[in-house]
Order: structure tokens, then C-alpha cells, then sequence
């Protein structure tokens, strides 16, 4: 950070002497006018606050205040005046001055009046900066694809994001771009200037999940010597990301539930009702439904958080934005890097698309990342993809079926082991030969009863 820097607008040198005197002493950059054409010429040299003669010898200080208010509304302006009236101050005050002061004054006094008008501008700046900073990286737009389902759902979360809406669930395989929907979810809407708190619920075992959450009184349990805040509290007015809902356990999604139904929740060993306003987006890749069928997820929960569903698609299913994501992902790491890679060749972007993801699009950036690290031409090719250039054709109708007809399940099976062979039974490679995530191969292991080879 640089000194702030102050313009002393006054016709009197003694004056401007003792307040740069003074404030050079506070470390501030001063400069000096003497006269309202000077004051609108120096202040474009970058001034934090103007001390402004409400008297001076070519104009008066209001339409001066009215000139750096409208080249800078940032800038705060003091009016100094020897002409006190109520009139006076009231027009300084309307025409954006902060503050207004008689004189004779007080050098001590003007210093800190100055003192604790810079903070408020520093801190209004640096709140300005950091909403613009964070805002920005999370627009809609940041969600690539063109495909229909992919328009689809940012329409979805761009109607979402403006409506009062509590609860959103967002489901996919990993990789598919949930954390990336709600942090949209959330700078898309009237809560962006609010907290987005972020917690995974397998990542902590249950009693600190809760706390974390809820918070807790000071005793409620030992080494609680003193209260603690949650997540809820802390995001109140903004949104609360709970990320692998699917794994929390069973006594949490009651407490979870009652938060949602009635909005208000106790600390842990309190005994007083909260109230907050946030906007809880829940994610997982699990299927819920099955895991409720299956009685690991309370039903009621389910139904409270699928009220507004928004599933992210696996990229298997929408390879027309593969060379979009692709091309994304050059141009970032291109910036990143400092390279000037023009793009991917034809041979490696069929590969691409026709290559499985099991990760998904958090896969194709890593080997996007990967190629322009190594990549030593200024397009990238099949060398430079390893993974998907092993990768399988997509077969679709070129498929002829044999005129006596075959048997799909043995097919199934045939492919599923020679898979798996070639993998090493390493089921994530198999599940990216045959375009299946890891679920739907484990289910092929167990109904063909495949065993590994010893
Ligand atoms: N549609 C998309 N457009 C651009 N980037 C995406 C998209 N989907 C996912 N990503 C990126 O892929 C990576 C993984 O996404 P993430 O949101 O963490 O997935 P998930 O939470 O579903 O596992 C992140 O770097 C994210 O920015
Ligand atoms: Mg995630």
C-alpha cells in the first residue's frame, strides 16, 4: 500500500503550511492548491482526500466538491469554513462531503478527522475489491458447454440463483462441476456480498461436523472452554455448501432436517433457538435414492433437499463440449504458463472425445494441464495425450448385428473382462475403456461374479 495521499485546497499559505506540516508528519503524501483550478488540476494526480476552503479566489468550494465528486466519487472531501452556518454544511453534506469543519481549527483535530475518514475509504475500497474479485471468477459464464443439457442447466441456476429459493441439490460424479454450480449459485445471487461457507461432510467425524455447523457453548463438551459460532451463523445472509451430503450420518441429517424445516437450530449444548437466513446447497455424487432404498439417508431429508434438483452430467454424455472444455483449458494454461499454444490437433481432439472421463471434466483439465506443460509445439497432438489417445472408438451404429443375432450378455461380459485385463483390474482405467463411471463397473463385476487372477 502506498501513503494516502491529501490535497490542501486553500487560498491562505499559512494555513496550507500548518496542514501539510502536520499531515507530512502522519505520514501522508500532501499536496497543495491555492486556487479551485489548481485544487481540479492536482486532484487528477490521485488523491485520497481533499481538505477544501469553502472560500476561494475563482470559485466556491461546493462547486469544487461537485467536480471531484462526479471525475471520483471515492475521494472524501473535508470542507474547511470560517463562515459556519447551517446552510453551509447542509449543501457540503448533500453534494457528498464527509465531513465539515469551522475554522479557526485545531491542526490535531483536522489530523484525525483525516485519520478516520482514510480508513473508511480504505476499508470501502478494499471490500469493493475483493466482492469484484470474487464475483468475477464465479459468473455463469464460467460454466463452458454448449450442449443441450449443459444450457439447460445454467438457465436452471441462473433462475435459481435470482429466486428465494432455500435449498438446492446438486447431484453428479465427481469431477462434474458441483462446487463450481454453487459458488455460482451463490455470486449469482442478492446473497454474493454475504459469506459462502464451504464444509465436506466426510471429512470430519460427527461431533465436530456438528459443532462446526452449529456451533457450540463454551462447556458443552471437554475442551469447549469457550462459544463457538457455526457455519450457519457465520453465513447468515449468504449460502452454506454442504459437499458429500450422501455421507453424513444419520443423527446429523435429523438435526440437518429440523434446520431446514424450521430454520432455526440450537448451538450444540445450548438451549436458546438461532435464527438464520442462508441458502443451504447440498451436493452428491452418490445416488441418494439408493442410498435412502438402502437405508443410509434419512427419506424426509431426501425429499426436503430434492426440491429443487440440478444434475451435472458426466462428460461422456455431452462429448460435443469436449473440444469447447478443451480449448478452455489451452487458453487458461496459456495465460497461466506464459505459452502460446494455438489449440489441439484434429487426430488428438477426436481422441478426446472419443475417450471415456470417467473424472470427468476435473480429468480433462489435468491432461489439458498436463499436455501444455510438456508440449513442445504450438499445437497439441496425440503425444501429448497419452491416456485418451489409448483410448476406445466409440461405436455406435457402425456396429452390424450378425444375422443370427448374438448374445449381448456374454458380449457384455466378454468386454468387461478383456477391460479389465488390460487395465491390470484397475477398475477406474476399465470403467474409461468402456465409457462407464466406477459404479456402473463394479455392478458389471459382481452380476458376471469377475474375480481378479492371482
Ligand atoms: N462446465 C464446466 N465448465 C468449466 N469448468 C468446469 C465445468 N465443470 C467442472 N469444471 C471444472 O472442473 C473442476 C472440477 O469441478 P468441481 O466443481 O470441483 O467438481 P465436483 O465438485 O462435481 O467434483 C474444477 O476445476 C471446475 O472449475
Ligand atoms: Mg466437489
Amino acid at each position: 500500500m502506498h501513503a494516502p495521499t491529501v490535497l490542501v485546497v486553500d487560498d491562505e499559505q499559512l494555513i496550507r503550511w500548518s496542514l501539510t506540516e502536520r499531515l507530512s508528519q502522519e505520514g501522508y503524501r500532501v499536496l497543495e492548491a491555492a486556487t479551485a483550478a489548481e485544487a481540479i488540476e492536482r486532484h487528477r494526480e490521485g488523491v485520497d482526500l481533499v481538505l477544501l476552503d469553502f472560500r476561494l479566489p475563482d470559485a466556491d468550494g461546493l462547486t469544487v466538491l461537485k467536480q471531484i465528486k462526479e471525475s471520483d466519487p471515492d475521494t472524501l472531501v473535508i470542507l474547511l469554513t470560517a463562515y459556519s452556518s447551517v446552510d453551509n454544511a447542509v449543501a457540503a453534506m448533500k453534494h457528498g462531503a464527509y465531513h465539515y469543519a469551522n475554522k479557526p481549527f485545531n491542526v490535531d483535530d483536522i489530523a484525525l478527522l483525516v485519520a478516520k475518514a482514510l480508513e473508511t475509504t480504505q476499508l470501502r475500497r478494499e471490500v469493493r475489491a475483493l466482492r469484484a474479485s470474487q464475483a468475477q471468477p464465479y459468473s455463469i459464464d464460467r460454466i463452458v458447454g454448449e450442449s443441450e443439457v449443459m444450457v439447460r442447466v445454467r438457465a436452471l441456476l441462473q433462475k435459481i440463483a435470482g429466486s428465494p429459493a432455500s435449498t438446492v441439490l446438486l447431484t453428479g460424479e465427481s469431477g462434474t462441476g458441483k462446487d463450481l454450480a454453487a459458488k455460482v449459485l451463490h455470486y449469482a445471487s442478492d446473497r454474493a456480498a454475504k459469506p459462502f461457507m464451504n464444509i465436506t461432510c466426510s471429512a470430519l467425524p460427527e461431533a465436530l461436523l456438528e459443532s462446526e455447523l452449529f456451533g457450540h457453548e463454551r462447556g458443552a463438551f471437554t475442551g469447549a472452554d469457550r462459544q463457538k459460532r457455526g457455519l450457519l451463523e457465520t453465513a447468515d445472509g449468504g449460502t452454506v455448501f454442504l459437499d458429500e451430503i450422501g455421507e453424513m450420518v444419520p443423527g446429523l441429517q435429523a438435526k440437518m432436517l429440523r434446520f431446514l424445516e424450521e430454520k432455526s437450530f440450537k448451538r450444540v449444548g445450548g438451549s436458546v433457538d438461532l435464527r438464520v437466513d442462508v441458502r443451504v446447497v447440498a451436493a452428491t455424487n452418490r445416488r441418494l435414492e439408493q442410498e435412502v432404498k438402502e437405508g443410509r439417508f434419512r427419506e424426509d431429508l431426501y425429499y426436503r433437499l430434492n426440491v429443487l434438483p440440478i444434475e451435472l452430467p458426466p462428460l461422456r454424455a455431452r462429448p460435443g463440449d469436449i473440444p469447447l472444455l478443451a480449448n478452455y483449458y489451452v487458453d487458461t494454461y496459456n495465460r497461466e504458463f506464459r505459452k502460446r499454444v494455438t489449440g489441439v490437433d484434429a487426430a488428438a481432439m477426436q481422441a478426446l472425445k472419443a475417450y471415456g472421463w470417467p473424472g470427468n471434466v476435473r480429468e480433462l483439465r489435468n491432461v489439458v494441464e498436463r499436455a501444455m506443460l510438456l508440449a513442445e509445439g504450438t499445437t497439441l497432438t496425440l503425444a501429448d495425450f497419452p491416456a485418451a489417445a489409448a483410448a476406445p472408438v466409440r461405436l455406435t451404429e457402425q456396429v452390424g448385428l450378425p444375422a443370427g443375432g448374438i448374445d449381448l450378455e456374454q458380449l457384455e461380459r466378454s468386454l468387461v473382462v478383456q477391460a479389465l485385463d488390460r487395465s491390470g483390474w484397475n477398475q477406474t482405467k476399465a470403467a474409461g475403456m468402456l465409457g462407464l463411471n466406477r459404479d456402473q463397473i463394479r455392478y458389471r463385476v459382481e452380476k458376471f461374479k469377475l474375480e481378479k487372477p492371482s
